[in-house]
């Protein structure tokens, strides 16, 4: 949104499927809602090849790219975009390192997952980059804009 305040940053999270088969989804959700960020849109979806294959593209030549569109296929993701100052850098803080055995305790990975390949989120590693895959995932008829209280950046 664009107030007073200026332009808000957003971030594209996903839930992946490890993530909600071992029911993580209100666990993410409290996390982001606790830190004081916004959600602005979410669904839960199973993602098509064609949505994964925009969303990877960067990553097309490597030799995980298969087995990680396989697994990103293997169940329904919850999307989700939240709004807030510096929501990117924070978001990835909050995530912990790619490789859940780097991730310390207390970040969601570092919590919740041993295997790099089922490392249950996704967060957007730069703002030109949560712009990017927020338009992949969302139409902006999905997401909403919605203030807490006037005057005010935080409830
Ligand atoms: S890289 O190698 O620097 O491009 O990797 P990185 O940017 O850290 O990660 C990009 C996404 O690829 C996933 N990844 C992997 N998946 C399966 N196997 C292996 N070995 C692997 N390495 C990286 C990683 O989880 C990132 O996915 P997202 O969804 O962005 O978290």
């Amino acid at each position: 949104s664009i107030g007073a305040h200026g332009t808000q940053e957003r971030t594209l999270i996903a839930v992946k499927p490890d993530g909600v088969q071992k029911r993580l989804v209100g666990e993410i959700i409290k996390r982001f809602e606790q830190r004081g960020f916004k959600l602005v849109g979410m669904k839960l979806l199973q993602a098509s090849e064609e949505l994964l294959a925009k969303h990877y593209h960067d990553l097309k030549t490597k030799s995980f790219y298969s087995s990680l569109i396989d697994y990103m296929s293997s169940g329904p993701v919850v999307a989700m975009v939240w709004e807030g100052s510096n929501v990117v850098k924070t978001s990835r803080a909050m995530v912990g390192e790619t490789n859940p055995l780097d991730a310390r305790p207390g970040t969601i990975r570092g919590d919740f997952s041993v295997d790099i390949c089922r490392n249950v989120i996704h967060a957007s590693d730069s703002v030109d980059g949560a712009q990017r895959e927020i338009g992949l995932w969302f139409q902006s008829n999905e997401l909403v804009d919605w203030e807490s209280c006037l005057h005010s950046n935080t409830y």
